[in-house]
């Protein structure tokens, strides 16, 4: 049957309704699939789970110092750690909150002596930190800020 009104057959109506449909769908999920809020690699917190790609050690490890730029001193410890803690690496593995870390975990509050531990064992989830990149007041600054933002 042809409709001399609308030049159309009558099943191209509701056809072209469907496809514009499905196409509307189609978008939809694209865009819901890329969402960084779908995506679960993501996600803010860190997952123990989280599978990481195998690393392969090609002779001895090289000890890490971070971007190892000059801190201004601050007369404010917490805020020379807040400082330090991002120029030596640590918030970008272990988020700037040092809560909020994809890869690595919650370390608010820890203290100067189990920092000075853990940044000079590796290598493992965390690089060892060179020998001497990490002074005694700058771990007591980190420790500062870590203390600092634990609180509520
Ligand atoms: C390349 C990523 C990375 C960087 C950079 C990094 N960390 Fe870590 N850190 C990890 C991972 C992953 C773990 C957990 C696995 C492990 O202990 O080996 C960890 C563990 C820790 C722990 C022990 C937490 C626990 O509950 O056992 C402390 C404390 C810590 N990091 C402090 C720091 C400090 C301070 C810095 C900066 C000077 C730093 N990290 C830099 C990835 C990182």
């Amino acid at each position: 049957m042809f409709s001399r009104a609308t030049g159309t057959t009558p099943y191209q109506l509701p056809a072209l309704m469907l496809m514009g449909v499905i196409t509307l769908a189609l978008t939809l999920l694209t865009i819901g699939a890329r969402s960084p809020y779908t995506q679960a690699n993501l996600d803010l917190g860190y997952d123990p789970n989280y599978t990481r790609t195998e690393q392969t050690l090609i002779g001895p490890p090289i000890p890490y110092r971070g971007a190892n730029l000059a801190v201004p001193p601050a007369a404010d410890p917490v805020e020379q750690g807040r400082q330090l803690f991002v120029i030596k690496g640590c918030a970008s593995c272990h988020g700037l909150a040092g809560r909020d870390g994809i890869i690595a975990p919650v370390i608010v509050g820890t203290d100067a002596d189990t920092l000075r531990k853990k940044t000079s064992k590796g290598p493992g989830g965390m690089p060892a930190y060179a020998h001497g990149a990490l002074s005694d007041e700058d771990l007591a600054a980190i420790a500062a800020y870590l203390k600092a933002i634990g609180k509520p």
